[in-house]
């Protein structure tokens, strides 16, 4: 069976990224693991997207049938990158901790594919995810610090800010592959590089 893997990459750090070499991990298990798989890549850095204008709000929130020509083209690229979803089975994103939260480049991303009446929509009983049940994501969280345990956990607004916004568009089952403390020295990178391994490795294990 074949499996699309959407590959979301945020570091601008290129090799010397942590993020980086933990997603291309990812990849490579997955890529051993289903014979066909097909990666579809969004490097946020190479090609960053915009923020959103005053013209793609107000077309997100103007029923389709009375969109004008202006709102149409605006919406392009937000249909574009909701589209890659609906069609991923696998999302990898590549997300390092930058100041407590995620770089703007993968909010930016956030901002395109939360949309109203495409990912989500607010029902009789309050909001309600529009993505179809079953995807997978892997997010490949790197952090100077430790944010696991100890008194540095509650400025964690990064692994607990992915986990709300893609749990809100149906995407719940979320796996962190982790790298932390990388800032205190090589040995604490190695440590956590092995850490990450281990979580990797018992990760695709699971899955199907
Ligand atoms: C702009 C910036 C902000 C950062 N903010 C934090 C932070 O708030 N907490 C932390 O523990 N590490 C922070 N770091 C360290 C990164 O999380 C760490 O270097 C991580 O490996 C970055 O991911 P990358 O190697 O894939 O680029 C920051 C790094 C940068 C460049």
């Amino acid at each position: 069976m074949s499996h699309t893997v959407l590959n979301v990459e945020t570091s601008p750090l290129g090799d010397y990224s942590v993020s980086r070499k933990l997603s291309a991990k990812v990849l490579a298990e997955l890529k051993e693991k289903y014979v066909e798989t097909q990666i579809v890549t969004r490097d946020l850095t190479t090609s960053p997207l915009p923020h959103l204008s005053g013209l793609t709000v107000g077309a997100f929130f103007t029923p389709p049938e009375q969109r004008n020509e202006a709102q149409i083209e605006a919406l392009k690229l937000s249909d574009e990158l909701v589209d890659e979803l609906f069609a991923a089975d696998i999302v990898v994103i590549g997300a390092p901790m930058w100041n407590f939260g995620i770089p703007s480049s993968l909010k930016a991303w956030i901002d395109h594919i939360a949309r109203a009446g495409r990912t989500f929509k607010y029902g009789a009983n309050g909001p309600e995810s529009l993505l179809p049940p079953g995807k997978k994501v892997f997010i490949t969280s790197s952090r100077g610090g430790v944010y696991t345990s100890g008194p540095m956990e509650v400025m964690d607004h990064q692994e607990s800010y992915l986990k709300a916004v893609l749990g809100f568009i149906g995407l719940h089952d979320v796996t962190f592959i982790r790298a932390e403390g990388v800032a205190k020295g090589e040995d604490a990178v190695k440590n956590a590089m092995e850490t990450a391994d281990g979580q990797l490795k018992k990760a695709i294990k699971l899955i199907a």
